[in-house]
């Protein structure tokens, strides 16, 4: 046995017992979330665990070990010498602020949310056979929802679909679109509302996405959208769509290779697809060395999107970080698009593909 160096063992336990809190943490800030103490804290500025406790009508004992906590792990101020705790402006735009690009309380739902797939995975661990999307439950759909809201509501209109030639101009005066693993269909409602003449299909493989979608549709009051199952209504392998588009949908799914053939089958010659798909590098060493969130995308990956793409015995299992702009060049030229290019969108998580049909 290799003798323990003391030093080693000293900062390994502190970067561990980092690891752990964060595990607590992320349970800890949903209660935060869902309480309303990020908010109130910084709506009502610097204050005690009384006045917090108070403005929320909840128990001061609670919030006090709260504030404390989140004080240690620095997602909330401390001032010693006032004995106040406040909120800082980026904690607010990150863990408050839903029509902030930082914002991510999204990934503490959805983290949370997975942990009792612990005991399933150990038994996908031994035979390969992972699990549905739906097998989380709705606050792991939900909270992947919100991870996406900035970017489908305040980025895809105005910034996306001017990219792609002529496409403003096909949507406004009436197109076919199809939606492909629309998820809460966020996406779906912000284009069926900026192209009213313009008919949606919102397809999702997962009943819990779709019940998420129909909720949603019914509070935007948008009528050009229709959802489907492909289990249940595949897509049509006839010239039927002017745009498809996928928000981070091929890594997960378990025959990216099918579905991609299948969009293909679907589009109208001159027509097109925009692919999101999760930003990483073509190989783990550059992940690991240079990619600033590959901890949480792996994580990710384990508990969700590689999980969802072994769900099948002969699944790919491509993970979170396995759709790379190599791979995509090749899986769509393989299905027959010859026109690969990516746009320039500026994002931390996604690239954003965009394929031709000629
Ligand atoms: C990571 S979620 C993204 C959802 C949504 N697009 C968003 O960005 O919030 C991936 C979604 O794709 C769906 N999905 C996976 N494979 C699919 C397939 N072959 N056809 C349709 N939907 C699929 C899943 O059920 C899930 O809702």
């Amino acid at each position: 046995m290799n003798a323990v160096d003391q030093d080693k063992l000293g900062e390994f336990l502190k970067q561990t017992g980092g690891m752990v809190a964060a595990g607590f943490n992320c349970a800890i800030s949903v209660l935060g979330d869902r309480l309303g103490l990020f908010k109130t804290l910084y709506d009502i500025g610097p204050c005690d665990s009384t006045t917090l406790a108070k403005q929320l009508n909840l128990h001061e004992r609670w919030v006090r070990e709260w504030l404390q906590h989140q004080a240690c792990v620095g997602q909330v101020d401390y001032d010693s010498d006032a004995k106040l705790f406040a909120l800082s402006a980026e904690a607010h735009a990150v863990l408050v602020d839903a029509d902030h690009p930082a914002y991510l309380m999204g990934a503490y739902d959805a983290a949370v949310a997975v942990f009792p797939a612990v005991e399933k995975l150990q038994h996908a661990f031994r035979t390969g056979l992972g699990m549905s999307y739906d097998e989380h439950g709705p606050d792991c759909a939900c909270g992947i929802e919100r991870m996406g809201a900035f970017s489908k509501q305040q980025r895809l209109v105005p910034e996306m679909l001017p990219m792609i030639p002529h496409m403003q101009d096909r949507l406004a005066v009436g197109a076919a679109v199809a939606d492909v693993g629309c998820g809460g269909a966020l996406s779906t409602i912000a284009m069926a509302q900026a192209f009213p003449n313009s008919q949606f299909i919102g397809y999702d493989t997962s009943e819990v996405a779709l019940q998420r979608a129909r909720a949603n549709i019914a509070e935007a009051g948008v009528t050009n959208i229709r959802l489907s199952n492909p289990l249940q209504e595949p897509l049509p392998q006839q010239p039927t769509f002017d745009l498809v588009t996928t928000f981070d949908v091929v890594h997960d799914t378990p025959y990216p290779d099918r579905l991609i053939s299948d969009i293909y089958g679907a589009l109208k010659p001159e027509s097109y697809w925009l692919c999101e798909d999760i930003r990483g590098f073509e190989t783990f060493n550059e992940n690991l060395q240079n990619h600033p969130m590959a901890g949480l995308l792996y994580g990710f990956s384990v508990m969700v999107c590689m999980n969802s793409g072994m769900s099948t015995a002969d699944g790919a299992g491509l993970g979170t970080l396995g759709f790379t702009r190599k791979v995509a060049e090749e899986m769509t030229k393989a299905a027959g698009f010859d026109d690969f290019s990516q746009l320039d969108i500026d994002s931390p998580m996604n690239n954003y593909y965009l394929l031709k049909k000629a």
